[in-house]
C-alpha cells in the first residue's frame, strides 16, 4: 500500500498527540531548550550614562527606540561588565522599532526596557516594574531628555501627554498636538528623546528594584479601578484584556472618522 501524504500526516499527528496525552512534560522537555530558566544578574547604572546610550544609539543604522532604550542597559552592562552581556545579540531588539515592524503597536522603548529587565527577573518580580514605568508613561509630558548634542534636530521641542503606551497614540498625538509631521527630522528627534527619557525612569526604577527599595508610586489609573469593578474576572463583566488607561479610548471625541470626514 502507498502511502499519500495526507495519510503520513495523519498517522503522525495521531502520534503526536498520543504522546502527548500519555506524557504532556516529556513533549514539553523534547521540543523546548532543556537548559533551565536562568536569569543574569541584574547591576545598578548610571541613569545618565544610560539615557546618553539609548539616546545615541537610536539613531544607530536607524535601529530605533526599541533597540536604543535595551542598549541603554545591557549594552552599557556589557561595557562595563564584560560577559554575559555583552553576549546578547543586540541587532535583534531593532524588530520594536516604530511599534514592532512599523505597526505603531507598544512604544518601542518600552518593549526595550521590559525585553531587558526580562534578562533579570521572572514574571512575579518583573511585572510591577513594567505597571510603574508603563504607568508613568501613559501619565508623562513628553520629551524630558535633552542631548548635549542633538543628532536629528537642533533645539526646543514641544511635549505632549500619550494617555497610552501605544506608539501610535504618543506619536500622532504629538504631531497632531503640534502640527509636526510624522516624518519629520523634528519627530525623529521626538523620539529619540523620548527612548532616553523612558530610560532614565527605566533605571531609577531598576536600581530601586536592585537596591530593594519602594519604587510604585504610581498606582493604577483611575479608570481602571472604576471600569474593572465590573470587567475583571469574577466580576459582572469578564471580557476585558490589559491594564492600558481604559479613558485613552473609551472616552471623549475618538468618534467615527469613516462617514462625513474630514
Ligand atoms: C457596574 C458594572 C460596570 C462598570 C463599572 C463598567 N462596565 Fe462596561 N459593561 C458592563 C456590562 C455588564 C457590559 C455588558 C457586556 C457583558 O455582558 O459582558 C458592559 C459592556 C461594556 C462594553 C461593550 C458594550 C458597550 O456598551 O459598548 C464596553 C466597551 C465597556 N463595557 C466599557 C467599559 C468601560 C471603559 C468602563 C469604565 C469607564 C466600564 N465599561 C465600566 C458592566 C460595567
Ligand atoms: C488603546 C485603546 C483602548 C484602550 C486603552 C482600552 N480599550 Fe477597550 N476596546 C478598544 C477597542 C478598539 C475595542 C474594540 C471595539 C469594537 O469592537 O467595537 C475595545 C473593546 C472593549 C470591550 C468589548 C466591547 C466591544 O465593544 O468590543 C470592553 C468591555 C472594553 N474594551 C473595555 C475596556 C476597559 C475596561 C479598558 C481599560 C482597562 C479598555 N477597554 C481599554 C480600545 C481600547
Amino acid at each position: 500500500m502507498k502511502l499519500t501524504r495526507r495519510d503520513m500526516f495523519g498517522a503522525m499527528g495521531g502520534l503526536i498527540a498520543g504522546t502527548a496525552l500519555s506524557n504532556a512534560a516529556a513533549v514539553f522537555s523534547a521540543t523546548t531548550e532543556p537548559a533551565p530558566d536562568t536569569y543574569w544578574t541584574p547591576r545598578k547604572l548610571n541613569r545618565e550614562e544610560a539615557a546618553q546610550i539609548s539616546y545615541e544609539n537610536f539613531f544607530y543604522k536607524e535601529y530605533g527606540c526599541c533597540y536604543g532604550a535595551f542598549k541603554g542597559i545591557v549594552g552599557l552592562m556589557g561595557k562595563k561588565y564584560g560577559a554575559p552581556y555583552n553576549s546578547f545579540p543586540l541587532h535583534m531588539m531593532e524588530v520594536g522599532k516604530s511599534g514592532v515592524s512599523e505597526w505603531g503597536t507598544i512604544c518601542g522603548a518600552l518593549l526595550g526596557v521590559a525585553s531587558a529587565w526580562a534578562l533579570f527577573w521572572g514574571r512575579k518580580e518583573r511585572d510591577p516594574m513594567v505597571d510603574e514605568l508603563f504607568t508613568w508613561y501613559e501619565r508623562a509630558s513628553l520629551p524630558v531628555y535633552t542631548p548635549d548634542k542633538c543628532l536629528s534636530f537642533e533645539g526646543e521641542l514641544p511635549t505632549s501627554v500619550a494617555y497610552s503606551v501605544l506608539c501610535h497614540s504618543s506619536v500622532s498625538r504629538w504631531c497632531y498636538e503640534h502640527n509636526i509631521k510624522m516624518k519629520s527630522k523634528q519627530r525623529s528627534e521626538r523620539c529619540a528623546r523620548v527612548t532616553a527619557t523612558v530610560t532614565l525612569r527605566a533605571i531609577e526604577i531598576m536600581n530601586a528594584k536592585i537596591d530593594n527599595t519602594f519604587f510604585a508610586v504610581a498606582g493604577k489609573s483611575e479608570s481602571r479601578k472604576t471600569c474593572g469593578a465590573c470587567h475583571a474576572p469574577e466580576k459582572a463583566s469578564d471580557i476585558s484584556k490589559g491594564k492600558m488607561d481604559c479613558a485613552a479610548c473609551h472616552s471623549g471625541d475618538l468618534g467615527d472618522k469613516l462617514t462625513n470626514h474630514p
